[in-house]
């Protein structure tokens, strides 16, 4: 298993830079949000993510991976007339079922309700990472995972160059979390990969560095790995209000906690420090300035 995933990896990775030096583009970055446990937020940071970086003049794809619970579409309000089922059924390319949306970035949507093949075969798996490689124009895709380890998910986070575990400060959450960083070191062979950590739904900026603290220093003690705390959402009605009106929170209050806490996140991938009250970056007073 690990000898084909990084296999996988590498023949995607491959056919990436081949066209990226073909059409000498810039690197697509790939990011994939994974979670241990389900419902902790992953599809909501995935979407909110996507616009604070498309607010930031990037080129965004949202992939909805989720085959059994997908759902990018139905908080972005959108009914796709196609999505990953036909391209998996070779009935569509990837190009017809990539969607335009009023927010400014583009999304895949899933197959709901498809977990028969959540775990595809490996043909369909080698012509999904072909038609993948012709996403390489966006800036960034962001890759909407299912919770848990499927070879799938293990799979889209071996192709990635970030892979972002959200937990929640629930301790189930969070042993789910410790869970799936274990399988994602001893599964994957992708030693570039950056492991992240989001705590979402927190009440106190103490309680997401205390939750991330935990998750670090098992990960870094029992499988000496190194996993960097990305930040904290705080739990906020907004982003709850923002599902049931199927807008995304970033849109609905700009101002709201969470979409500050994203804001924040997205300026930590960047690697543009962030000073509270100080001199802040040119980069962050365009990501903070937006309405
Ligand atoms: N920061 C938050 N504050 C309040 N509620 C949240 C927050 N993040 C997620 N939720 C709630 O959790 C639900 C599940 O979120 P979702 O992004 O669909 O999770 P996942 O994709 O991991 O299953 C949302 O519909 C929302 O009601
Ligand atoms: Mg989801």
């Amino acid at each position: 298993m690990e000898k084909i995933m990084a296999d996988q990896a590498e023949q995607l990775r491959e056919l990436m830079k081949a066209r990226t030096e073909a059409k000498n583009e810039k690197k697509t970055r790939i990011i994939a949000i994974s979670s241990g446990k389900g419902g902790v937020g992953k599809t909501n940071v995935s979407i909110n993510l996507a616009l604070a970086y498309a607010q930031l003049g990037k080129k965004v794809i949202v992939l909805d991976a989720d085959l059994g619970l997908a759902n990018v579409n139905v908080i972005l309000g959108i009914i796709p007339k196609y999505n990953l089922y036909h391209l998996i059924r070779k009935q569509k390319s990837l190009k017809d079922i990539i969607l335009d949306t009023q927010y400014g970035i583009q999304i895949v949507a899933g197959a709901s309700g498809f977990s028969k093949i959540a775990n595809l075969s490996d043909e369909e798996r080698d012509t999904f990472i072909e038609e993948l490689s012709d996403l390489s124009s966006a800036d960034i895709i962001i890759i909407d995972t299912s919770a848990g380890v499927s070879n799938n998910v293990l799979d889209f986070i071996a192709a990635s160059d970030d892979a972002i575990i959200i937990t929640t400060p629930e301790p189930t959450a969070i042993t789910d979390a410790y869970g799936i960083i274990k399988i994602i070191a001893t599964e994957i062979e992708n030693m570039n990969l950056g492991l992240k950590l989001i705590v979402n739904r927190v009440k106190s900026v103490t309680e997401g560095k205390k939750v991330a603290e935990r998750v670090i220093n098992i990960a870094g003690q029992f499988l000496n790995l190194k996993v960097d705390y990305l930040g904290y959402i705080y739990d906020d009605p907004t982003v709850s209000a923002s599902v049931i009106r199927q807008k995304p929170f970033l849109v609905l209050d700009p101002n709201a906690k969470a979409s500050i806490c994203i804001k924040h996140i997205v300026g930590r991938l960047e690697k543009v420090e962030f000073k509270e009250g100080g001199g802040v970056s040119r980069f962050l007073k365009k990501l903070m300035g937006r309405r």
